[in-house]
């Protein structure tokens, strides 16, 4: 089962035809083909990082859209960001503790074209950026065409990334185009930067001018009392915040938004026009009708007692069933908890055995490594897609695989 491990170039299809320089060291989605292999019917999944289906608020949606499409006549059409939603974004804003208006969010087709965006806006062809070295796969396939230098950074599993490693990448005389940052929720890892963290990179940004785009899916996802405020409470001048509803309604509405200096505005209307003109009017419509209705803080406050069940769940099994010399991030907010193993277990190897021998799959870490980052004794596991049975069941397997080999 080598196509876990495989983390050769994309072979070239057609090599008669010219392909622009960057992707002959494209690396392939080892996420992607992970998650195909892992997906068998009878494996008991914690690879993958989807919300709950049985959770999706389906009725009330589909209540919202058939209202859409009987009343507004610009359900179907071309047209511009819809303002009505860009109120509503606002206000979920000041719920995140960021006072913003109307003027500076600019809608998006998810999070992730948000970052694309925002990328093609801050950096040169051959620039640097900067972010962990361990980090979500989504922003290195962003920044991968444009071949820039990553300026690394490292991350403390406690409190999120190392501010002192930020500062020296500057204080050395970097320039990145940015420094990306996940603040609630990591994903892999599960962390939430502490509050000091936060105050420090806020005012680093200040000092430095040092733009930070600020990824935050999983904020309003919270276990334990609010997530703090976001960076961008903090600094409104160098922060670009990017938000979405994949997490909080549902990934194929493909709807996200990002916080932003009015004046850049009409610049990134431009470089999304490139992408895809602009994002589905009829689901701008429907998810401002879904929230206009009032639907979202139940459907909020359902999704954490839930996700804070599974996730205390998966905790508790750990605890009880993973061999000691294993530890794990306990995550306030999100989906994901990181497990460390003793150094020289690789976890790419002890995959393909919990799958033969055990029919339990999770994503080793080495997936989410920069290139020559070693991060093969790390696993994410995913708690937000099993029920309560099945994570109980798939820990005490996977607690049988490391058992294994501690
Ligand atoms: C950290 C992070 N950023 C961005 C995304 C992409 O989100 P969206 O579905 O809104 O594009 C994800 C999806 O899992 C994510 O984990």
């Amino acid at each position: 089962m080598t196509v876990l491990t495989n983390l050769s170039p994309v072979p070239v299809a057609a090599p008669e035809i010219h392909l622009a320089g960057w992707t002959h060291t494209m690396q392939r989605s080892v996420l992607r083909r992970m998650l195909a292999v892992v997906s068998r019917p009878g494996i008991l999944s914690f690879a993958g990082g989807l919300p709950a289906p049985d959770l999706f608020p389906t009725a009330d949606y589909a209540a919202a859209l058939a209202q859409v499409l009987a009343e507004d006549r610009g359900a179907l059409q071309y047209g511009p960001p819809f303002a009505p939603l860009k109120i509503h974004i606002v206000e979920l804003m000041a719920q995140r503790g960021v006072v913003c208006d109307e003027a500076q969010v600019f809608l998006t087709t998810g999070a992730q074209q948000a970052l694309d965006i925002l990328t093609r806006l801050l950096l040169d062809s051959g620039g640097q950026v900067m972010m962990e070295e361990i980090v979500y796969t989504g922003i290195r396939q962003v920044v991968a065409p444009l071949q820039a230098e990553v300026l690394p950074v490292r991350t403390d599993l406690s409190t999120g990334l190392v501010v002192e490693d930020v500062i020296d990448h500057l204080e050395r005389g970097a320039t990145p185009a940015y420094l990306y940052v996940i603040p609630d929720a990591h994903n892999p890892m599960g962390v939430s930067l502490s509050e000091e963290k936060r105050h420090r990179l806020a005012a680093a940004a200040a000092a430095y001018t040092l733009p930070i785009i600020e990824d935050d899916p999983y904020g309003f996802l919270s276990y334990d009392g609010r997530c703090l405020p976001p960076l961008r409470a903090h600094n409104d001048a160098q922060v670009f915040y990017v938000g979405s509803f994949s997490k909080i309604m549902a990934p194929a509405l493909r709807l996200g938004w990002l916080i932003a200096p009015e004046a850049l505005i009409s610049k990134l209307t431009v470089i999304k026009e490139a992408g895809d003109l602009e994002s589905s009017s009829l689901t701008q419509r429907a998810v401002a009708a879904y929230l206009d209705a009032g639907h979202l803080p139940d459907h909020l406050a359902r999704l954490q007692a839930e996700y804070r069940a599974r996730r205390d769940t998966m905790l508790a099994a750990m605890r009880r069933h993973f061999p000691p010399g294993v530890c794990w991030t306990q995550p306030r907010a999100g989906m994901f908890i990181w497990v460390t193993l003793p150094e020289g277990i690789d976890t790419a190897a002890l995959l393909e055995t919990a799958i033969e021998e055990e029919q339990v799959a999770f994503i080793p870490g080495q997936a989410f490594a920069q290139p020559g980052v070693r991060a093969d004794h790390y696993m994410r596991l995913n708690f937000s897609n099993c029920c309560l049975a099945d994570i109980e069941e798939g820990i005490v397997r996977l607690g049988r695989v490391l058992e294994g080999v501690l």
